[in-house]
């Protein structure tokens, strides 16, 4: 009889290519936190597969993976509640990544989506490396080593989770039954533009991090991308697509204000800069909190670290658990 109910369990990666923004903010991170109410989540940062891109220039990534931590922290991701750990320091992925290559034929790699279209839009990066076709199937031992239930991620990763779920029934079909089968756990948001309303991008240049001190946060949004036809405060504004409202809508918690400020755009009765002014402010009543906690991790390096190896262990002993179940069923126990 199984006497309590075990909650059920998240996992969820994040590359450590840069610091992380706003973008990461609603897409992830305050989903990542809400989730930490009701599962047993495991976050991790994803070393390895920030390796299949940047394998020329490892340099900054364990220091990507320290800051971002922080932000995660900062954020409100718990490291009582939830298991934070760093992928490489967990390297039963790398052994279920290896016997899971055997079983994948190289086609279900190639027609992942995501595959040829990096390809194609990182053209100055050779994406012509083995790790990179298996970026997915690392992605797939990432979750199925745990047993998660669940998995959020964007919507450009459904297809990864569908190659899992179909790596794991074909394991299954040769093996017998091991792994739970990972669903997506689609983040409700819409996407943030970046200040000058393109993707947003830290190539791009156009982010706002979560590290940004106030008047740095204020000095981008003065630059911020409005309605271009809108020459003068008189002339009537277009609010819907506009990035200072699509922010003002996913940032500013005073409807009020924001109803207020998208009337008088409309009919040419505010400046840009009012709009941009309460933007800002806004922001930074959002962020405030976030900074102060991500300052308080980051000023004590050493139990950040510790807490991020701590996590790897506990992370590991889960992981290890599962590599026997996987070796009794491959029969490679000795
Ligand atoms: N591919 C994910 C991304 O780019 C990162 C990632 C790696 C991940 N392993 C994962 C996400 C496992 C969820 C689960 O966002």
């Amino acid at each position: 009889m199984v006497a309590v109910t075990a909650r059920r369990r998240v996992v969820s990666g994040m590359r450590p290519t840069g610091r992380l923004h706003l973008g990461h903010l609603v897409g992830a991170l305050d989903n990542w936190t809400r989730l930490q109410d009701e599962y047993d989540c495991f976050y991790f940062v994803a070393d390895w597969h920030a390796l299949t891109s940047e394998y020329a220039s490892t340099g900054d990534i364990t220091a990507h993976a320290i800051d971002n931590a922080a932000d995660w922290i900062g954020a409100g991701i718990d490291p009582e509640r939830s298991t934070l750990f760093i992928q490489s320091l967990v390297p039963e992925h790398a052994e279920l990544y290896l016997l899971l290559q055997m079983i994948t034929p190289v086609s279900w790699l190639e027609r992942v989506p995501t595959y040829k279209e990096q390809i194609a839009q990182l053209s100055e990066k050779d994406l012509s490396n083995l790790g990179f076709l298996g970026y997915p199937l690392l992605q797939t031992a990432d979750v199925v080593i745990y047993d998660a239930n669940f998995v959020p991620v964007g919507d450009d990763q459904v297809p990864h989770l569908e190659l899992s779920r179909e790596v794991v029934r074909r394991f299954h079909n040769f093996y017998g039954e091991v792994f739970v089968e990972p669903q997506p756990l689609l983040t409700p948001t819409p996407r943030l533009p970046g200040l000058d309303n393109r993707k947003m991008s830290k190539s791009y240049g156009n982010t706002i991090d979560l590290g940004d001190p106030p008047d740095v946060v204020v000095k981008k949004v003065r630059q911020m991308y409005t309605d271009p036809k809108r020459v003068r405060a008189d002339v009537p504004g277009t609010v819907e697509g506009n990035p200072v409202f699509i922010y003002h809508d996913a940032f500013n918690p005073n409807r009020d204000e924001v109803e207020d400020l998208k009337t008088r755009y409309r009919a040419g009765k505010v400046g840009d800069v009012e709009v941009k002014t309460k933007l800002a402010a806004a922001l930074n009543a959002r962020l405030d909190p976030i900074r102060e906690r991500r300052a308080a991790a980051l000023a004590r390096p050493g139990a950040l670290r510790e807490m991020l190896v701590e996590g790897s262990r506990r992370a590991r002993h889960t992981a290890a658990a599962t590599m026997d179940r996987v070796r009794d069923a491959v029969k490679l126990r000795y």
